[in-house]
């Protein structure tokens, strides 16, 4: 395999507190081994849309362009969750819409960079086409990324501890209030297919309920627990819900063409049901902003050095992945086949269980 000289560097998807200490493990990690980093702008939009970058799609990477931004939430590459270059919308000369695959010329103008080999940070829809590309003949090494730990192959994601903790604090304050006025506080968190964040920040800040997408609830079941508490003196109760948590038969609850609002819509049934006042919180994105955790920030130089350490040792089409202690490389494709949803007999799971949770079943 050729020697690197030169290295390229994306961030894709939703951001996550970390990327940009991914960024300075990887460029740090390079430069010290006599490599090159340039990083590309949003996705891969910076070659694929150049027209929209008039400063330039490709950012180069030096010591100066990493320096201070371990503790700094998103990226200074900028991402997307658009521009999918296996599924590039263009409009053809009949004004419609249509998507075309551009990946065998995306992989041509990498290449047309003089680099030798992609680090790609994203979570599963980002390292799916980072596979595409590899199979397209790049060279490519994967991190993976994303708050709601959802990754298989990985113990844990980076973003997502950072996620939890904020969750959790939130919760503790809401706690209070809910308490003052003897009310029902529904906490809605993001999950759209794994209840991770709900689970480990409801267990973790004490909440009655937890609804997450792989438990349909029986909004009925939430009820008894709400008049449960009331027979022991409880007179408020804390709920901690997925935004992709759906009732038994139902289905996902969206706000448009985005999911969201599922907290809404539980609030209102219980307020119905149990005559109570309840109040809603959406912390949406607000769980990926801030300063990543010590957790998050170590995890993420550790991802960082690791996928240069991979493609110096000759790696390819692999993921860089958390197996206490160390960090192992596995195939791309492997990594991105399925999602890691919440056993249900984890043992988060069963404290959860043991300590009265209830999960709307
Ligand atoms: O990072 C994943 C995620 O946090 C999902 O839980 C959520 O549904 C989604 O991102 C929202 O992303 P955006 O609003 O950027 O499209």
């Amino acid at each position: 395999m050729k020697p690197i000289k030169k290295i390229a560097i994306n961030t894709g998807g939703g951001d996550a507190p970390g990327l940009n200490a991914v960024i300075r493990a990887i460029v740090l990690a390079a430069l010290n081994r006599g490599w090159e980093c340039i990083g590309i702008r949003e996705g891969y939009n910076g070659l694929l849309l150049p027209h929209e970058y008039p400063q330039g799609g490709i950012i180069p990477l030096d010591r100066q362009s990493v320096r201070g931004i371990t503790h700094l939430g998103g990226t200074i590459l900028g991402t997307t969750n658009r521009g999918n270059p296996l599924k590039f919308p263009v409009v053809g000369e009949d004004r419609q819409v249509q998507e075309i695959n551009r990946c065998a010329e995306l992989v041509d103008l990498i290449h047309a960079q003089d680099v030798d080999a992609l680090i790609a940070i994203g979570g599963d829809g980002s390292l799916g086409i980072a596979n595409a590309l590899h199979q397209h003949g790049l060279r490519v090494v994967g991190v993976p990324k994303t708050i709601d730990n959802d990754l298989d192959q990985t113990v844990i994601t980076f973003g997502f501890d950072t996620a939890v903790s904020f969750a959790t604090e939130c919760m503790d304050r809401l706690h209070a209030t809910a308490a003052a006025h003897r009310r029902i506080m529904v906490v809605e968190v993001m999950g759209r297919y794994a209840g991770w964040i709900a689970l480990n920040a409801g267990v973790s800040s004490t909440a009655d309920v937890i609804l997450i997408p792989e438990i349909p609830y029986d909004i009925n079941k939430v009820v008894e627990k709400v008049q449960e508490r009331e027979r022991n003196g409880r007179y408020f109760t804390m709920v901690m819900v997925a935004e992709g948590a759906k009732p038994i038969g139902g289905d996902y609850t969206y706000q448009g063409d985005r999911l969201g609002g599922v907290g809404q819509k539980v609030a209102a049934a219980l307020e119905t049901l149990t005559g109570k006042q309840a109040r809603v919180v959406v912390l949406g994105h607000l769980l990926r902003g801030g300063t990543p955790t010590t957790f998050d920030r170590l995890l993420s130089l550790r991802f960082g050095a690791a996928a240069v350490r991979a493609l110096e040792e000759g790696q390819d089409g692999v993921m860089v992945a958390l197996d206490p202690p160390t960090v192992r490389y596995v195939p791309l494709e492997q990594a991105t086949s399925r999602l890691k949803t919440v056993p249900l007999d984890c043992d988060t799971m069963l404290t959860a269980r043991d300590l009265g949770i209830c999960f709307g079943d």
